[in-house]
C-alpha cells in the first residue's frame, strides 16, 4: 500500500479523533469522514509504519445509522464529526471505545464499563464558543519568477475550515450554540468586519481580528471577549459600546495578543465594559466564569457528570478529599455542598482560577473546602506534609494528562478510592494513570505474589524494592507497620517460610 492507492474498504468503528476506521490484514487505516457499516472507495493520503490515512472518494453502500446532519456546514467545517451518525450510535461507539482502552492499553481482560450516560441536549448545549478570524478563500501560487504568492479572499468570522487549519469556513449559525449567542455573533461580525482593518492571516500572523470568544449562562447572559493584535489604542473600541448596550452583553473583555499560536489567554486580558464575571449554576450551587477560567462547556452535561460522582463517593468512606486540577473548584463544591461533613482540599494551576474557587466557595457557604496554588507535581509534597491522609482522590487532569512526578506521588499515597476524569482515555499515559490510581488492591496482591516469588529466588534488592512499594500501598504513615490489616496474608505466608 502506498499514498495515491485507491482501496475499496469496509469502515468498522470509530477512532478517537472521530475518523472512520477500516483495516486491511490487520493494518489500520483511518479513514476522514467514514462511518461505521459504511463501504467506501478511498485515496490513501498518508502512508505511516503503524498506520495510513484516508480520503473518501466514493460512497458504495451507506450505512443505515447515516443521517442527514442538521448544520449546513457539516463536513467543511472543522468542529462536529459526527453530527451525521445517529445520537445512539455516537454513545455506543464511544462507550466501546472505553472499554478497547482498558482491553488494550490497560491490559483487562473483561472490564467492568458501566453504560455510557448521555447528554440531555444534542444541540444548543454550548456555553463556551471561540469563533476565529480568517480567510474563506487561501490559496498560494508560484509567479513566472518563481516566487509565492499568497492569496487571501473573502475576510470573515467562523470556524476553522477541516483539515486546513490556516482558512476559515464563513459561518452564519451554530447549531451547538444558544440563538442568543448565535445572534450576538452576527452583530458583532459584522461590527468588527465594518471597520478599516484586517483580519488575522495565521500564515504571515498579520492583521488585527483574531477571534471572537463568548460564555453564556442558563439566564442567556454572556460574557464577550473580542481578541485582536496589539496596535490599537482602548479608544478604538468605543464605538462598540451601543451595540453592546442594545445586545444586552453582561460583560465585555478585550484581549491584546500577538502570539504565533491561537491561544490567546496568553495575551493581555482587560476588562471592558459591564460586568467582571458572569454566574452560573450547577447542581445547586454558584461559579463565578471569568474569561480564562475552565468551565465544562456543556452545563446540563456537566450536572451529569457531578451527580455521577456524587453517586461513586456515596458509599464510599470518604472525609478527606483531594481535589487534583480542580479549576474554580466546580466538583469538590458539589460534593462538599451535598454533604458537608467532607473536607475537601484542592489543588489547581492559575491562581486565578483558585481565587475564583475561594469566593465561590464564599457564596456557596462551604467552609469544609480549602485551595492551593500551584503546579500539582511541585506543591504535591507539601500538601501531604500538612495533610498525610486522603480517603479519596478526585482528579480532573488536562488533555495531556498528569505529570509523572504528580501521578508518582499520588500512587505512592496508596488511596483505594479514586475518581479520576478523562478527557482523553486514549492516552497511554491517561490509561495508566487510571489503572495505578483504580487497581491498588490488585497491585497490592501483585506484590505479595511477587514478594513470595523473589523470597524463593532470594532477590535481596528487588525485595526490599517490593517491601517499600506494599509499605507504601498498606500504612503510609509507619514505616513497616507490620501490625496493619492489610499485612495479615503475607504475616501469615512469611511465617511460615520462616519456620
Ligand atoms: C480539565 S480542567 C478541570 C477543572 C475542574 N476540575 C472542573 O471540572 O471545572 C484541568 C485543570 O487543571 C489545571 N492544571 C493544568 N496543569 C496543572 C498542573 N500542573 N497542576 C495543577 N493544575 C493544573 C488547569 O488550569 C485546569 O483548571
Amino acid at each position: 500500500m502506498k499514498t495515491g492507492d485507491i482501496l475499496e474498504l469496509t469502515i468498522e468503528s470509530l477512532g478517537f479523533g472521530g475518523e472512520g476506521v477500516a483495516k486491511v490484514e490487520d493494518f489500520v487505516i483511518f479513514v476522514k469522514g467514514g462511518l461505521p457499516g459504511q463501504v467506501v472507495k478511498a485515496v490513501i493520503s498518508k502512508k505511516k509504519k503503524s498506520h495510513a490515512e484516508a480520503r473518501i472518494t466514493e460512497i458504495i453502500k451507506r450505512t443505515p445509522e447515516e443521517i442527514e446532519a442538521k448544520c449546513a456546514h457539516f463536513g467543511s467545517c472543522g468542529g462536529c464529526k459526527w453530527q451525521n451518525l445517529l445520537y445512539e450510535k455516537q454513545l455506543s461507539f464511544k462507550q466501546q471505545q472505553v472499554t478497547d482502552c482498558l482491553e488494550h492499553i490497560a491490559k483487562m481482560k473483561t472490564p467492568p464499563v458501566l453504560p455510557i450516560l448521555s447528554s440531555p441536549q444534542q444541540f444548543g448545549y454550548r456555553n463556551k464558543v471561540e469563533f476565529s478570524f480568517g480567510y474563506a478563500n487561501m490559496s498560494i501560487d508560484k509567479t513566472d519568477d518563481e516566487k509565492w504568492v499568497y492569496h487571501d479572499e473573502d475576510p470573515t468570522l467562523g470556524f476553522h475550515k477541516a483539515g486546513k487549519w490556516e482558512s476559515v469556513v464563513n459561518i452564519d449559525h451554530c447549531d451547538l450554540i444558544s440563538e442568543g449567542m448565535n445572534t450576538v455573533f452576527t452583530r458583532i461580525k459584522e461590527w468588527c468586519l465594518s471597520q478599516d482593518k484586517d483580519v488575522y492571516n495565521q500564515k504571515t500572523n498579520q492583521g488585527f481580528w483574531r477571534q471572537v470568544v463568548m460564555r453564556e449562562n442558563h439566564k442567556g447572559e454572556i460574557l464577550l471577549n473580542i481578541v485582536t493584535t496589539t496596535g490599537e489604542p482602548f479608544e478604538f473600541f468605543e464605538s462598540l459600546r451601543p451595540l453592546l448596550v442594545e445586545l444586552n452583553i453582561q460583560s465585555c473583555f478585550l484581549t491584546f495578543f500577538d502570539g504565533v499560536n491561537s491561544y490567546w489567554p496568553d495575551g493581555l486580558i482587560q476588562h471592558f465594559a459591564g460586568d467582571e464575571f458572569i454566574f452560573e449554576e450547577v447542581l445547586g450551587q454558584t461559579f463565578c466564569i471569568s474569561p480564562e477560567s475552565f468551565f465544562q462547556t456543556n452545563t446540563k452535561g456537566a450536572e451529569v457528570l457531578y451527580s455521577e460522582v456524587i453517586r461513586l463517593l456515596k458509599d464510599v468512606p470518604s472525609k478527606s478529599i483531594l481535589d487534583l486540577y480542580c479549576g474554580t473548584g466546580t466538583i469538590g463544591q458539589v460534593v462538599a455542598g451535598a454533604d458537608k461533613k467532607k473536607h475537601i482540599i484542592g489543588v489547581e494551576l492559575l491562581e486565578s482560577a483558585v481565587e475564583d474557587a475561594e469566593d465561590n466557595a464564599k457564596r456557596n457557604g462551604l467552609e469544609n473546602v480549602a485551595y492551593f496554588a500551584g503546579k500539582a507535581e511541585k506543591i504535591l509534597p507539601e500538601i501531604l506534609e500538612q495533610f498525610p491522609k486522603f480517603d479519596v482522590l478526585i482528579i480532573d487532569p488536562p488533555r495531556a494528562g498528569m505529570h509523572p512526578k504528580a501521578r508518582k506521588l499520588l500512587s505512592e499515597m496508596g488511596v483505594k478510592n479514586c475518581v479520576y476524569i478523562s478527557c482523553n482515555p486514549s492516552t497511554k499515559d491517561g490509561y495508566f494513570e487510571t489503572l495505578l490510581l483504580s487497581t491498588v488492591d490488585d497491585n497490592l496482591k501483585k506484590c505479595y505474589d511477587e514478594f513470595l516469588d523473589c523470597i524463593e529466588f532470594k532477590n535481596k534488592s528487588h525485595h526490599k524494592y517490593i517491601m517499600e512499594q506494599l509499605h507504601k500501598l498498606t500504612s503510609p504513615e509507619k514505616p513497616y507497620d507490620f501490625s496493619s490489616d492489610n499485612f495479615k496474608e503475607l504475616k501469615d505466608k512469611l511465617i511460615k517460610i520462616f519456620q
